[in-house]
């Protein structure tokens, strides 16, 4: 049985991972975040006090990780280093810029790459990342590009990182946002970028509500005709 496969991409705060999470819900797929599995690595890393653009020093650390993904009965993707749950840590804001940096190496892209593509292969997924329409899922039967202005995407992040008891000023967090957005188009290897196929969705203007409405009939256009 051949499954389905709806690849989600676009910068840091577009709300890919609150959308495709509610959809993935209401349409009984497997929601995986790709971000999480690079910010475990990040997490390592920053955890170990390396530097991690050292491309070197990252590599070496590969074989002797385990990064390892689960689902609950309740659908939540949690996050295994070594055996323990850091499911929660990888969320800290300084994290963020490790997992930018450390997935900028090829290395570590490609050590990543069959986790999330077996995923893809036994379960219907909604994936959500920077590369899954252009390297791990080539052939998903939809491809969406969920962008939104850097402003509306900083003030988001903002009230989330509120809700999270961890709050940022708004100029840090935009600034931050623009680094990263810089940081992971600009790379060498499987930069941030839309696939040719892709819709493009932009939520500036939109609420969550017609955001998901905007998504949910991308994917019923898209999977009606595949
Ligand atoms: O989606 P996120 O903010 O949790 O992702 C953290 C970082 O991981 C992001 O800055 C770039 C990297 N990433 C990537 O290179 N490829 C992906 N498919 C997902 C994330």
């Amino acid at each position: 049985m051949s499954t389905i496969r709806i690849a989600i991409d676009g910068p840091s705060g577009a709300g890919k991972s609150t959308l495709a999470r509610s959809i993935a819900e209401k349409l009984g797929y497997l929601y995986v975040d790709t971000g999480a599995i690079y910010r475990t690595l990040g997490y390592h890393i920053y955890a170990k006090g390396l530097n991690p653009k050292d491309g070197t020093a990252v590599s070496a650390e590969l074989p002797g990780l385990r990064v390892e993904m689960s689902h609950g009965r309740d659908g939540l993707q949690r996050m295994l280093l070594n055996g323990q749950d850091v499911t929660e840590r990888i969320r800290l804001p300084e994290v963020s810029m490790y997992a930018s940096a450390v997935s900028a190496h090829p290395s570590v892209r490609t050590y990543l790459l069959e986790m999330q593509r077996a995923l893809a292969r036994t379960h219907n997924v909604i994936m959500d990342g920077r590369d899954i329409g252009t390297v791990v899922l080539p052939d998903a039967e939809v491809k969406v590009f969920l962008t939104a202005s850097p402003e509306t995407r900083a003030h988001r992040r903002m009230l989330e990182l509120e809700d999270r008891g961890t709050p940022e000023p708004y100029e840090k967090v935009l600034a931050d946002i623009q680094k990263r957005d810089w940081d992971d188009s600009h790379r060498a290897v499987a930069p941030l970028r839309q696939a040719e196929d892709a819709v493009v969705l932009d939520t500036t203007a939109l609420n969550f509500r017609e955001s998901e409405e905007a998504l949910l009939r991308i994917i019923r256009e898209r999977t009606a005709k595949s």
